[in-house]
């Protein structure tokens, strides 16, 4: 049809995702597994109205600077957008939005259910009956655990994620503890968490559970210094993003026993090699980044992707904008 607004995306999306923005736009969708090569989206971006891409895309400065003038917005189906480079875009009037909200309780389910089977060492007994190991009828001492009822858990950002795994703790009889930028007097209340320094979230908690954007202020929060803080029993969860984590001072903390156990569901590189020392490590429990990965929940990340796209085309502020400043650039035209 001529005359309709061109999107690119990058990856096939679930099928009501595809089917709503077919209706709407002229679609081109990069149908690979893998995502496409950066020369793809600079020639790409030179003729769409619209990207919708996922946090596997670079877009940096170069790909923004490749952009024709007729791109209007970049619509992230993920709720972290460190992987766009919003002042590039900002500068050139270009929309930035992404998909909160919607993946709050699954990720936060993730996190939790990650956060127990670290603690009861379920990757690793599931291993451990599959290669024939289990021998001895039942084991007084075999593959003994932490307990998670009623203790401490340190939730490093406290924001959508981080308070709905607060939820699950308080349902888990824990004390919660919290590190965030800002205080959250009305969640302190509701949750009987306790604001503290991050010095003494580290020093007290039984499980460190992180929860904050990657940015420059984030990237290896968790070094060594601040892994040699954390009790021996320890167990650190990280659903956020890898490089909040310095991954060689977290492998010395497992292995030397500084901290008990870890489990990551995102790393430093993605796909991390199977050469990645920490796989080596009985006590990390790894996954491929998908703690938002629920059907329902990707679906709907998909479609408010498209809604956000759709707002951007139509000439409306969309409702997950993340660089508000774009507004002064280039006011919505409706
Ligand atoms: C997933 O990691 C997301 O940011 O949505």
């Amino acid at each position: 049809m001529p005359g309709r607004k061109k999107v690119y995306v990058t990856r096939e999306l679930p099928e009501k995702a595809m089917e709503t923005l077919e209706s709407r736009f002229e679609v081109e969708v990069w149908r690979d597994e893998m995502p496409p090569p950066k020369s793809i989206l600079m020639e790409k971006v030179k003729q769409a109205d619209g990207l919708i891409c996922l946090l596997t895309e670079k877009i940096d400065r170069e790909v923004i600077e490749a952009a024709g003038p007729q791109l209007l917005g970049i619509s992230q189906v993920a709720v972290g957008f460190d992987n766009i480079d919003l002042e590039a875009a900002t500068e050139k009037g270009i929309y930035v939005t992404n998909t909160p909200g919607v993946l709050t309780e699954t990720t936060a389910d993730y996190a939790f259910a990650l956060l127990m089977a670290v603690a009861r060492r379920i990757a690793e007994a599931d291993r451990y009956v599959k290669a024939g190991r289990w021998r001895v009828p039942w084991g007084l001492m075999m593959l003994l655990g932490q307990d998670v009822w009623g203790k401490t858990i340190g939730i490093i950002g406290m924001g959508r994620i981080g308070s709905a795994v607060a939820r699950r703790a308080k349902g888990m009889n824990m004390r919660i503890l919290y590190y965030d930028l800002v205080r959250r007097e009305k969640l302190e209340k509701e949750l009987d968490a306790e604001y503290v320094d991050l010095e003494t979230l580290l020093r007290e908690s039984d499980f460190v559970t992180i929860h904050v954007p990657l940015s420059p202020s984030t990237r290896h929060l968790i070094n060594e210094e601040r892994l040699r803080l954390m009790k021996r029993t320890a167990c650190l969860i990280n659903t956020s993003r890898g490089p909040v984590v310095d991954e060689k001072a977290l492998y010395k903390a497992l292995k030397e026993g500084w901290i008990w156990a870890a489990g990551l569901d995102v790393w430093e590189e993605e796909p991390t090699s199977p050469d990645n020392p920490l796989l080596k490590l009985d006590n990390v429990t790894a996954s491929p980044h998908i703690a938002s990965g629920s059907i329902e929940t990707r679906t709907k990340m998909a479609l408010m992707a498209v809604e956000n796209m759709t707002a951007i085309l139509e000439g409306r502020v969309p409702p997950n904008l993340v660089n508000r400043e774009v507004l002064k650039v280039r006011p919505p035209s409706s």
